[in-house]
Order: structure tokens, then sequence, then C-alpha cells
């Protein structure tokens, strides 16, 4: 623990230990440029195991914020804290326990995949003994056995990522921070990057990740924060964001008995804005537009069997995340 880089945090404050169910905390977190704020007053928490994404345009002050949680870059105020450690107090702590992937590759032309990881593995002071097996598992996890005498300059951009990634996990480190992985990766090695953070989650790694690009990260995230101008708008789980973010939301039923019977059953039931009767479907199916919560969704399908309806399916109309972003973010964030 230093103690010089204290000074940028009220000391006091800084001893403040972090609730112990985040892996990440940030508080108030701030960081200035001369006059001009890079990121103001950041306060969020990532649950440990969670895939959370960190979505603005760029300018944001993601990039900011990744570089203060690797201790890269002090604050200007506010404290942070991973696995309960202080980023301003105790840097080494935290570096232990993060991977960081940045926005650039950086130029490693002359070294070959299997001795561009070896190189890294040593730096983060694994021993000789230990590194052919980690490199080769390294390798297998990011599907890059096949390269392994490759010459890195060889590679494709989204080898070259995956690469990177894998050099991040050299000291198997708790949480992954990705600077915009998939940023200039086709369709598909964004499908490959998308399988291979599913696998890390599985193994237990939490993840923060970036995106300027929502529709990036719509389908690969547990959890979303939404930045602009160093402003945090709205950040969650994506199921609790897109529920408190509609309004209303419209419920299918098909239903085998008599259809306008059924729509009369819910008319007047708390929640409902309206029923809209589809007997031309196959089968005949009802739209109730519906406001409600939960419990009340239940006592709406409640009310349907009880009064006789026949009903062999009932589900709320899965809307895009993308349409919810672009609620929160009056359309700065971009959609692609
Ligand atoms: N070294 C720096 N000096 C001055 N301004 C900076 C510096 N780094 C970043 N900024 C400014 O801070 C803001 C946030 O930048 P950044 O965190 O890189 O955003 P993002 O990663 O979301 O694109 C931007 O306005 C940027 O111009
Ligand atoms: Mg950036």
């Amino acid at each position: 623990m230093s103690a010089e880089a204290v000074p940028v945090v009220a000391p006091d404050a800084a001893l403040e230990p972090a609730p112990a169910s985040a892996l990440v905390e940030t508080r108030d977190l701030t960081r200035r440029y001369g006059t001009s704020i890079a990121l103001n007053s950041l306060t969020l928490t990532i649950p440990q195991g969670a895939i959370f994404g960190f979505i603005g345009p760029n300018g944001a002050g993601k990039t900011t914020t990744m570089r203060i949680l690797t201790t890269l870059l002090l604050p200007t105020s506010g404290q942070a804290w991973v696995a309960g450690h202080s980023v301003v107090r105790e840097p080494q702590a935290v570096r232990r326990m993060v991977g960081f992937m940045p926005d650039f590759f950086g130029v490693y032309d002359n070294l070959k995949a299997w001795e561009y990881l070896d190189f890294f593995a040593a730096a983060y002071g694994v021993p000789a003994s230990r590194r052919t097996a980690m490199i080769d598992e390294l390798l297998d996890l990011v599907d890059l056995s096949h390269k392994r005498d490759a010459y890195v300059m060889d590679l494709s951009r989204g080898m070259k990522q995956r690469l990177s990634l894998a050099r991040t996990m050299a000291h198997n480190p708790e949480l992954l921070i990705l600077d915009e992985p998939a940023s200039g990766l086709d369709p598909r090695a964004r499908v490959e990057l998308r399988e291979l953070l599913r696998e890390l989650q599985l193994l237990g790694k939490t993840i923060m990740i970036s995106s300027h690009i929502l529709t990036e990260l719509a389908e690969m995230c547990t959890h979303i924060g939404i930045i602009e101008q160093g402003t945090l708008l709205a950040a969650g789980d994506v199921q609790t964001m897109m529920h408190s973010l509609q309004p209303h939301r419209i419920y299918e039923v098909h239903v085998l008995s008599d259809l306008p019977t059924a729509a009369d059953l819910v008319r007047e039931v708390p929640g409902v804005l309206s029923v809209r009767e589809l007997p031309n479907e196959s089968p005949p199916m009802l739209q109730i537009d519906h406001e409600g919560d939960e419990q009340q969704v239940g006592a709406l399908l409640t009310r349907l069997i009880s009064g006789g309806a026949i009903v062999t399916h009932f589900a709320g109309q899965v809307s895009d995340l993308e349409e919810v972003f672009l609620r929160i973010t009056a359309g700065t964030v971009a959609s692609e």
C-alpha cells in the first residue's frame, strides 16, 4: 500500500470499505482534465459474475473509467474499489485482480502468438516451468491453438483481439476490463467474441466491456450502464432496466375457448389498458396492453383461468433492448 497515492482522495473517506457483494464499486468518481470534466461523479456497482456493458458515445468517459479501475489513472476525487481494494490506496492488490484489454493492440509484430503470451506471463511473474502449459491452455481457450507459431502480424483483427484477451488472462484475474473489444470486428468475429465472453463468465470471471455501439453488447450482457458526457444516465441488470423503462407491455394470450368471453373477463382487471381480439389468428388470441407489475400480470392470468378461459399460451412481447436504450439516451448513443 503506498501512501503517496492518497492525496487526491480525502483520507478518512478512502478508508471506507466497499460493500462485500460488489466486485466493482465506485462512489462519486470524478476525473477532470483542466477545466473539463471527463467523468462526473460516477457511482456504479458491478456484481460478481456479471457481464457489465458500459455503453456511451465517443468521449463519454468509458476509457477514463476503465483506466481508473485498472490503476493507470488517478481520479480527481471520489473512490473506487475492486474486490474491496481501493484503486488509489491498494493499486498492487487491484492489479492482481484485474486483466485489462485496452482499445488498441500495440505493436508486437516480430513475436509469434505463443511468444507474445510468454512475454506477458513472464511480466506477470508466472514461473517458466508453468508458462508452457498455461500458454497452451490460453490458446485453447481463445481458439488459437492452430496459430501457436504464427506471427502476431499475420493474424486477422479478430484473432488479434482474442490473443489480446488471452493475454489479459495470463495472471488469472477475477475481473476482465475490455475497452471496445468488438470495434472493427466482422460479424463472425463478434459472434466468436460473444461466445468467448460467455465461456469466461462460466469460468467465474466478472467482465466489464465497453462499446459506443449498443447493438454490439445488447445480446451478451447481464448488466448495463449508459454513460454520456461523463454522467451515468442509467444502470442495472438488463431485465430490471427493460422492465422499469417500459411503461407498458403487450401480452399475447392464445385462447381455445370463446374469445369475446375471455376478453370480457380481463377488461376490468387492474393494470389492463386495452384488450384487442384477434379471432382470425391461428390459434385465436388476445393482445392485452398492460402497465401493471408482475403481481398484476399473475392476477390477469388467474382471472382468465378462473373465469373458464382455455389458455394455451401467455407471454409478454419481448421488446428490443435497443428500443430501451434509445428511450434513455434520446438517440445520442449510436445504434450503428
Ligand atoms: N489525456 C486527456 N487530456 C484531456 N482530455 C482528455 C484526456 N483523455 C480523455 N480526455 C477527454 O475526456 C473525455 C472522456 O474521454 P474517454 O474516457 O476517452 O471517453 P470514451 O472512452 O467514452 O470515448 C473526452 O471529452 C476526452 O476528450
Ligand atoms: Mg474510449
